[in-house]
């Protein structure tokens, strides 16, 4: 027999949208920019593999670009769900690039696979010319980790001079270049060059659960869906994967399928004043990975995996 699927029902005309101003300032400069670059490195959340992509990358970068994925905070999801769903995902992609994308799972805060994409950006591009180097573009929505990952890229940039000044005292990280100055050079041979860029969220969030998988990973400001339905939707959840950490973690005896329940468990149990300051209890609990590994992506919405918009 089929299990029945259990879904979340959302409020009536229930939308989200996040696209302040200096997102569209960024969506203006980023083709420019794009010129100067081989790879764009796309940093996702491994948690919504999908729902963290953004389809506005798929025009904005050129067809010579290639692109490779990111799918970070690896440490906080389900290993074996987003590496399914990750996998149908690239394959089932009409965009070319999408479909041959190198990807990788890692967590840049706890250092794995980090090392390992230096190692890809060698393997996979082989520069003209040898002086000229390869030269890399960060990019992706905001909270996904990309400045974590460039710290840590910096970190290594800041060896690479200590390295080369011992050496040589010339070459600093900034090399002169024709190329803009945003750009750091992370490897010395051959040379990669990597730059930052703003988190840009799509204008339009074609699928209204995507955004709320959204504001509980943080991608979007809390406030605009509300703490409320987004704890509502987080427990959803980790009952429906059967994530019960949150038991122990929130001192319950029973697992609990409504959210008031467990506000007031919640409230009592920790001597919280107001609901508002325990529902950032719970999301700060979650953030922390304090509620157990999640994937909260499982189907793919077709908005989210093909190029082209309703
Ligand atoms: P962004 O540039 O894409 O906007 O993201 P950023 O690096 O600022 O990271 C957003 C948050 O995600 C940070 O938490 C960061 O520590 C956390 N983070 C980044 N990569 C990983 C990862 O691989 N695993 C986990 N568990 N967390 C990650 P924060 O609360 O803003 O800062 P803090 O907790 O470091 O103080």
């Amino acid at each position: 027999m089929k299990k029945a699927v259990e879904e979340y029902i959302l409020p009536k005309n229930f939308k989200l949208n996040w696209f302040p101003g200096h997102m569209a300032k960024t969506y203006r400069v980023l083709p420019e920019a794009m010129k100067k670059v081989d790879i764009f490195l796309e940093v996702r959340d491994s948690r919504i593999p999908i729902s963290s992509g953004n389809c506005e990358l798929d025009v904005l970068i050129p067809p010579n670009v290639k692109r490779f994925i990111f799918f970070n905070k690896f440490d906080l999801c389900d290993r074996n769900k987003t590496e399914k769903i990750v996998q149908k995902y690239l394959k089932e992609s009409d965009n070319e690039q999408i479909r041959n994308a190198k990807y990788m799972f890692l967590s840049a805060k706890t250092g794995l696979n980090l090392k390992k994409i230096v190692d890809l950006v060698i393997r996979e591009n082989n520069p003209k010319f040898k002086t000229v180097g390869t030269w890399c573009m960060v990019g992706g929505i905001p909270n996904v980790g990309k400045s974590t990952m460039i710290n840590a890229f910096r970190t290594m940039s800041y060896d690479l001079k200590e390295l080369e000044t011992k050496k040589k005292a010339t070459t600093g990280v900034h090399a002169t270049t024709t190329r803009h100055i945003d750009f750091f050079k992370v490897n010395a041979s051959p040379v990669i060059y990597i730059m930052d860029t703003p988190g840009i969220m799509q204008p339009k969030i074609y699928n209204p659960e995507s955004g709320l998988k959204l504001s509980i990973c943080g991608n979007i400001k809390e406030k605009i869906a509300g703490k409320e339905i987004i704890c509502d939707y987080l427990l959803f959840h980790l009952n429906k994967e059967n994530v019960l950490e949150y038991k122990k973690a929130f001192r319950l005896q029973n697992q609990v399928k409504d959210l008031s329940e467990l506000l007031k468990h919640v409230m009592e149990q920790f001597k919280i004043q107001n609901s508002n300051h325990a529902f950032d209890f719970i999301l700060k609990y979650f953030k922390d990975g304090r509620l157990g590994n999640i994937t909260f992506d499982e189907n793919i919405p077709k908005e989210l995996i093909y190029m082209k918009k309703p």
